[in-house]
């Protein structure tokens, strides 16, 4: 038995809903929730799907399918008529698979987190707008990415979070490769709608009035930013409106993934450990092991670089900087290591530094109140 799905929007979310067995009389006797089901979607690209039933479990003579997903933050749902089931099916365990164009078994959700696409279109995305942002209603409003990188993550908050204007800025426009990163994985262009701006633009200097949006958003930036973030953060201050939110991932540089050297070692705080000298002949003689970074390929000499411009950004740091801009924090989050194993190197870092793995933080942004109140 089959189901036929035609989705129209761009993109649908969380599809998924229930299979109901049903008796000879119409009574329901199980219902079984596509997830347990194995078909639980994180995500559907507009397409032609088909959903195939096969075999059945205990006494059902009819079955009807439910399904349920999120067009942005509405839920929307529709349910087939009843089917009466052949008798032949009764023999197998039951299943449901789903089939189409494009393809839902080749979704890059399907390599799990460590599929980069699927990292920042899903995770991440829900990270700041849901775990950090908490479906905030402002998220409806304009929001600006300071660091966009390649804008998946932008993506992701667009089209679950529809606000009015997402703009994503990058002084070095890796959102170009945009366009071509959906084609590869069979993805609309359609996702990439007029509300969803990128400009090349530097962080220090945000090409914008003040009080110009709702929500800033900061994922893996600022301590990419050469010469300190500290510009930034003003700027951000400015362009945010009064009672604004922003969310910040900020790498913690002395955490363990600090050094974004992971292409050329998997040594604990090998940054920590060796000495600058030591580390530049490690990047500069090594053949980076290349991870999926959606395309984007550097040589070793520009990881170089990128390590040498790393802000030393640290959870206390990070925290006097925010309150010392009339941010107010709202939530917080941190991830920290399971266990740090000491070797000499690592006794002159602090502990909570070393052990924090990383931070998210929400702020509201209080810049009418006089500094010091
Ligand atoms: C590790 S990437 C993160 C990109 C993206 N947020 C993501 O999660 O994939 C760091 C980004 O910071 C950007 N960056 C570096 N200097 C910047 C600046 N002055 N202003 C804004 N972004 C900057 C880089 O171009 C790069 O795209």
């Amino acid at each position: 038995m089959a189901w036929m799905l035609r989705i129209e929007a761009p993109v649908l979310f969380e599809v998924g809903g229930n299979l109901v067995l049903l008796d000879r009389e119409g009574e329901e006797i199980a219902r079984h929730g596509l997830a347990e089901l194995g078909a639980w979607l994180h995500w559907l690209p507009r397409g032609q799907y088909r959903l195939v039933l096969r075999g059945l479990a205990g006494h059902a003579a009819k079955v009807r399918l439910e399904l349920s997903a999120r067009d942005g933050r509405a839920w929307i749902g529709t349910s087939s008529t009843l089917h009466a089931l052949p008798e032949a099916e009764a023999a197998q365990p039951l299943s449901l698979a789903w089939s189409g164009q494009p393809d839902p078994a080749a979704l890059p959700y399907r390599r799990g987190l460590q599929d980069w696409f699927h990292r920042h279109f899903d995770h991440a995305a829900l990270v700041i707008g849901e775990y950090l942002l908490k479906d905030s209603p402002l998220l409806s409003g304009r929001i600006l990415d300071l660091g966009c990188g390649d804008g998946i993550t932008d993506l992701g908050l667009f089209w679950r979070w529809r606000p009015e204007l997402l703009v994503g800025i990058d002084p070095f426009a890796g959102f170009e490769r945009l366009p071509a990163i959906l084609a590869e994985r069979g993805l609309p262009a359609s996702l990439l709608a007029p509300g969803l701006v990128f400009l090349r633009a530097d962080g220090n200097f945000l090409p914008f009035r003040e009080d110009s949006f709702d929500v800033v958003v900061s994922w893996g930036s600022l301590e990419h930013i050469a010469g300190g973030h500290h510009q930034a953060m003003v700027e951000i201050r400015r362009v945010l409106k009064p009672d604004g939110l922003l969310f910040a991932h900020p790498g913690l540089y002395y955490s363990n993934l600090g050094h974004h050297l992971g292409e050329f070692s998997d040594e604990p705080f090998v940054h920590l450990k060796r000495s600058r000298e030591a580390l530049r002949e490690l990047v500069l003689s090594t053949t980076p092991r290349y991870i999926d970074r959606a395309g984007e390929f550097a040589s070793p000499a520009q990881y170089w670089q990128w390590f040498e411009e790393l802000n030393p950004i640290t959870v206390a740091s990070f925290e006097q900087e925010l309150r010392a801009l009339d941010f107010e924090p709202w939530r917080v989050a941190l991830r920290t290591e399971p266990v740090i194993e000491y070797t000499p190197e690592l006794l002159r870092y602090s502990m909570q530094d070393l052990a924090t793995a990383e931070l998210y933080v929400a702020c509201f942004n209080r810049k009418r109140r006089p500094p010091g109140r």
